[in-house]
């Protein structure tokens, strides 16, 4: 098939904006007589005027090919498909050879086969992620209808949505991170698709999908990915407990802190909030909830032990009810950051700034998090500028100490 071809008058993607080691890669193969092009999510990105997050690479070029331009810089990986990771310092550009999609009838099993540029395209999610583009001559190269997606503002998925979505279950994640992204309308047969799909969701890895989660926590877009996910009756069949309250109301603490989060996200993409504080943002108004129920709905105020008790019966049972695990030492420090927010304003009410707290690991996360919650609820922001000075002494002195010789021992 002839593909849609779209030249610089076309389109307002400003070259300057590529990545100058992604250009140098795309020159060296081309100049070595291969066909190269950016492909992917940096095309969409340049077209919607978006940062690109990475510039990966698709060429005709064989991966020994590659390792040859390239040599030291190149790193050939992946067992099973092998692809190019071109090294700069600490970016690493990935470069793919063009291969060819998976078999149309069910999960992806086996493995891919070198293709032509056009079955590489076809091979991907989403028409939005189709598209090549030659920055040398300025052109965006369309197999897929991605072109028109795009400026329609439409996420529809390449092929058969049904036959996609059962191959790679992910894909339907992904949908939903664009749409929370974008702001994009999803296409009918798509969202059909979806509909119909969507149980199919808990075939697919469990450590892809909690990759997926933890990514769109980091995106800026969390609180709308999260209601998306409700909306789509998808949350329940990964994370029950998250489901329960989030479906039931419209307004509610997870919503308030997520979008808090986004907030600062948005305006620090290159360098988001650390995961387990993303994840406390989930799981916090879970314990807060416990122990409103447990103790305050009873006129008892609980101790730091019971608080303690709460927090780690809490994320136990998330961790049991939920598709994906978290990981071990995510779950730990983001317990150390809940449990804390106890410490820093104790139920009780009774405040006091307790020198202890600030030697903690977890201290500097902790006061992160109660400046979130206190962007939320006034109320706290006395207490969170308290512990923030406090915090200021505490790295000054160290600071000094580290500093500071003592005179050396007379001897004798
Ligand atoms: N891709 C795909 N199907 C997937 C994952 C990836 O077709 N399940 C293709 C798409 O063309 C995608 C590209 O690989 O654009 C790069 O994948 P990835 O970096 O994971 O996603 P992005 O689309 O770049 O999204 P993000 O901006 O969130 O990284």
């Amino acid at each position: 098939m002839r593909p849609k071809e779209f030249v610089a008058d076309d389109h307002e993607i400003d070259p300057a904006r590529v990545d100058s080691d992604a250009l140098h890669i795309l020159r060296k193969l081309k100049d070595a007589g291969h066909t190269a092009y950016l492909v992917g999510g940096s095309v969409r990105d340049l077209l919607v005027q978006r940062e690109p997050k990475d510039f990966d690479i698709s060429t005709s070029a064989r991966p020994q090919e590659i390792k040859k331009i390239f040599r030291r810089n190149c790193f050939l990986i992946g067992k099973r498909f092998r692809l190019a990771h071109i090294r700069f310092g600490k970016k690493i550009i990935e470069v793919s050879t063009f291969r060819s999609g998976e078999n149309d009838s069910d999960l992806i099993v086996r493995d891919n086969t070198w293709g032509s540029e056009e079955e590489d395209v076809i091979r991907r999610d989403f028409t939005i992620n189709g598209l090549f583009y030659d920055p040398f001559e300025h052109k965006v190269i369309d197999y897929v209808g991605g072109w028109e997606d795009i400026h329609k503002r439409v996420l529809r998925s390449i092929g058969d949505p049904l036959v996609r979505f059962k191959q790679d279950p992910v894909r339907m994640l992904r949908l939903i991170k664009f749409r929370a992204r974008f702001g994009f309308d999803i296409d009918e047969q798509t969202k059909q698709a979806l509909i119909t799909s969507r149980k199919e969701i808990t075939k697919s890895s469990p450590a892809r999908i909690l990759e997926e989660m933890l990514r769109m926590l980091e995106s800026g877009a969390a609180a709308r990915f999260f209601n998306l996910m409700v909306q789509a009756r998808m949350l329940h069949l990964l994370f029950p407990m998250l489901s329960d309250i989030l479906e039931n109301e419209d307004e509610n603490q997870i919503y308030d802190l997520l979008q808090v989060a986004d907030q600062i996200n948005q305006q620090q993409p290159k360098s988001p909030l650390s995961r387990p504080i993303l994840t406390a943002c989930l799981l916090f108004p879970l314990v807060d909830q416990a122990l409103k129920k447990k103790f305050i709905d009873k006129d008892k105020v609980p101790h730091l032990g019971d608080v303690m008790m709460t927090t780690s019966s809490v994320i136990k049972e998330f961790v049991l009810t939920s598709f994906s695990h978290l990981p071990k030492k995510l779950s730990t420090v983001a317990s150390a950051i809940i449990a804390m927010q106890y410490r820093l304003t104790p139920l009780s009410g009774k405040q006091s700034i307790r020198h202890k707290s600030l030697s903690m690991k977890e201290f500097p996360d902790a006061l992160h998090f109660l400046k979130m919650r206190a962007a939320l609820d006034p109320e706290l922001l006395k207490p969170f500028k308290a512990w923030n000075n406090a915090w200021r002494q505490h790295l000054k002195k160290g600071v000094q100490q580290k500093h500071h010789h003592p005179p050396p021992a007379k001897k004798g």
